[in-house]
């Protein structure tokens, strides 16, 4: 395998769907400071005001835009996709987003008069689903997704073998950092004092921390070969959830009380939710998808292929991500 060095740097035409969300905000900040030209799919301009800033082009709309026959895309060199649902109204809205909004975007691309170098999909380890094997996944594992999410990312995947130029999925893990609203409703109560753990052993879990993951995006943009890839983009540090209750013990230095709900309790919640939540036209923040993640006793993988094939790996540690979270959320005024 050709190994490809961050310190050859080009500057690259990017587009960007996404790019109003966590790891979408993060990322554009660092393709922009890099010096790349970035094209954003935006579908709230009241969110684009920092890509404003930063200069990025704003191309408006949702993705339902890509189902257009007619519609012309400026040419750039790479395209990442990491527009999608992890939260949704109801399991359909995960199909729709998270596989048939995908094909939208493959399809456009190959209507085209020109193809990207490279195509990078926003997949999950959900897509792999939890770990029957006592070790961790690697991207040979035939994947075995456990609900709507996990499993609307892996009909993705294989839609995308078709595309005809290269693409490379990647599968993160838990990925979090300094503005992430998912882990907020976490680190709230625990800045408070206060946990809620699934009752039993404690999970296994892999996680990469958001800059890391940043990182491991530009060097899959940066990969000349020709062929297409999957990858899991985990730090190897796999942590469990004692281990976080305790790095946010010291990221707030007190201590945190975790009560453990037992799992059929989850699940009642769980169904309470999902049937309330669409009624008042909320996002459902507790639905199976949930419920089946935090049961799984571990959803680990390891990121061996992608430090081989492109020489990244993550490395920040788990303490020192959790802390930075912390802060970021405090230099937010979000704690
Ligand atoms: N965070 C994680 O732990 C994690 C782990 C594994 C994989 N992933 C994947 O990584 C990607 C990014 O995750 P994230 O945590 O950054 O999510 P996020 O903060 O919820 O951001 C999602 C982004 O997708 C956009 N989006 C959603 N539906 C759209 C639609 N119909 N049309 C146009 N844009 C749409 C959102 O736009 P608005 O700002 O307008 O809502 C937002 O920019 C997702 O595909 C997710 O499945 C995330």
């Amino acid at each position: 395998m050709r190994m490809h060095s961050f310190a050859h740097k080009q500057v690259m035409r990017f587009l960007v769907t996404g790019a109003t969300g966590f790891i979408g905000g993060h990322l554009v900040e660092r393709l922009v400071s890099e010096g790349h030209v970035v094209t954003a799919l935006v579908r709230s301009v009241a969110k684009a005001t920092r890509l404003r800033e930063l200069g990025v082009t704003l191309l408006r709309g949702d993705l339902s835009i890509f189902a257009d026959n007619d519609l012309v895309l400026d040419e750039v060199d790479v395209v990442v996709h990491l527009a999608g649902v992890v939260t949704a109204y109801d399991p359909a809205e995960y199909e729709a987003i998270n596989f048939t909004a995908v094909v939208d975007l493959m399809r456009c691309l190959q209507r085209q008069s020109w193809s990207p170098r490279r195509l990078l999909f926003a997949s999950s380890l959900a897509a792999a689903g939890s770990n029957p094997p006592r070790r961790p996944w690697t991207e040979t594992d035939p994947v075995v997704p456990m609900e709507p999410y996990g499993k609307a990312k892996a009909r993705a995947e294989v839609a995308l073998r078709e595309t005809g130029f290269p693409v490379t999925c990647f599968r993160p893990p838990l990925v979090f950092g300094p503005g992430d609203p998912a882990f907020l409703s976490l680190f709230k109560p625990a800045s408070h004092g206060l946990g809620l753990r699934v009752a039993g052993p404690p999970q296994r879990l892999s996680w990469v921390y958001v800059d890391d993951l940043v990182t491991a995006v530009l060097a899959m943009a940066n990969d000349e070969r020709d062929g297409s890839y999957t990858y899991f983009t985990t730090s190897e540090d796999t942590m469990d959830t004692d281990r976080l209750w305790n790095a946010l013990r010291a990221a707030f230095r007190r201590s945190i009380f975790v009560l453990p709900a037992p799992g059929p309790l989850l699940w009642m919640a769980a169904t309470v939710s999902s049937a309330v939540a669409p009624r008042l036209g909320l996002r459902n923040q507790l639905d199976q998808k949930q419920v089946a993640q935090m049961r799984a006793p571990r959803f680990e993988c390891t990121s061996a292929a992608i430090s081989q094939d492109l020489g990244w790996s993550a490395h920040v540690t788990f303490e020192e991500a959790i802390r930075r979270t912390a802060e970021g959320y405090r230099a937010l005024g979000w704690l």
